[in-house]
């Protein structure tokens, strides 16, 4: 490490990311979950649609398809295709960020795209595609586990055929202890983030990727405590669709 690391580093240091009683700046337990509310249907134009907040984070999620794939020639005949497109908003970030698509947006769009994919029955509709676009309006961290919990909202709410809804949420490390949901501060300032994605339904592993460094037992415990968490925000998510379709059946909330 280069002496100019090395006072970066101390800098960093200076930055409280949990008091005394292991209390989070925020209020939160090590184990807790941000506040999540979840809107299904919120867009008008879309097949499906949703609207996230989640912390600090803002998001619409929304679907279109299945429908006649253009070009032409991008068709397969034997399934549909599936397309994620991730974007964050100029205005969604501290420091503005440059529209348009960068390496973080198409690395991003590309793992949820994936993880996407591994749930819906693509097969059910040959030549087809179905579009995902998951727009980031504020960012406080974690928004590819929002974008990706808005998504599973919204392909639901179109009524794309899946084995099953997904959930995500991402545990890190904070001043050397396992924290689930890292705000942006305890991102940039802690020592490791841990995105994960799963299908709550068989616990099915669809997105995990790692930032900075955890050793194997630290690894396991973060896992374990998002994939917990993926459970509670599967339930929110269901509550937003069956509040969508009561409301739509013209039934009480
Ligand atoms: O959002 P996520 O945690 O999935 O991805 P990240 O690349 O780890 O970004 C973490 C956070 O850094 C974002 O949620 C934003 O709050 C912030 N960020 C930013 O301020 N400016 C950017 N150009 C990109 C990210």
């Amino acid at each position: 490490m280069s002496k100019e690391d090395d006072i970066v580093s101390t800098e960093e240091k200076t930055v409280r990311l949990l008091d005394d009683n292991l209390k989070r700046m925020d209020g939160r337990k090590l184990d807790e979950l941000g506040d999540i509310r979840i809107e299904a249907g919120a867009l008008g134009r879309a097949d499906g649609s949703c609207y996230l907040e989640w912390r600090g984070n803002k998001v619409y999620a929304a679907v279109y398809g299945p429908r006649e794939v253009h070009p032409r020639h991008l068709q397969d005949p034997t399934r549909g295709i599936l397309r994620c497109r991730y974007n964050m908003a100029a205005f969604s970030v501290g420091d503005r960020k440059r529209p348009g698509p960068d390496r973080r947006s198409v690395e991003l769009s590309k793992v949820m795209g994936e993880a996407i994919g591994s749930v819906v029955f693509t097969r059910q509709f040959p030549r087809t595609s179905v579009d995902v676009f998951v727009e980031v309006v504020q960012a406080d961290a974690g928004t590819r586990c929002a974008g990706l919990t808005a998504a599973s909202v919204a392909l639901a709410d179109a009524g794309i055929p899946m084995r099953g809804l997904i959930a995500s949420c991402a545990a890190g490390k904070i001043e050397g202890h396992i924290a689930l949901d890292l705000r942006n501060e305890e991102d940039n300032f802690g020592d490791a983030d841990l995105p994960v994605a799963i299908m709550p339904r068989t616990d099915e592993i669809l997105l995990l990727q790692m930032d900075g460094h955890l050793t194997e037992e630290e690894f396991f415990q973060a896992l374990d405590m998002a994939m917990k968490a993926c459970h509670e925000i599967e339930q929110i998510e269901k509550q937003a669709l069956l509040k969508k379709y009561k409301e739509a059946l013209g039934g009480e909330e």
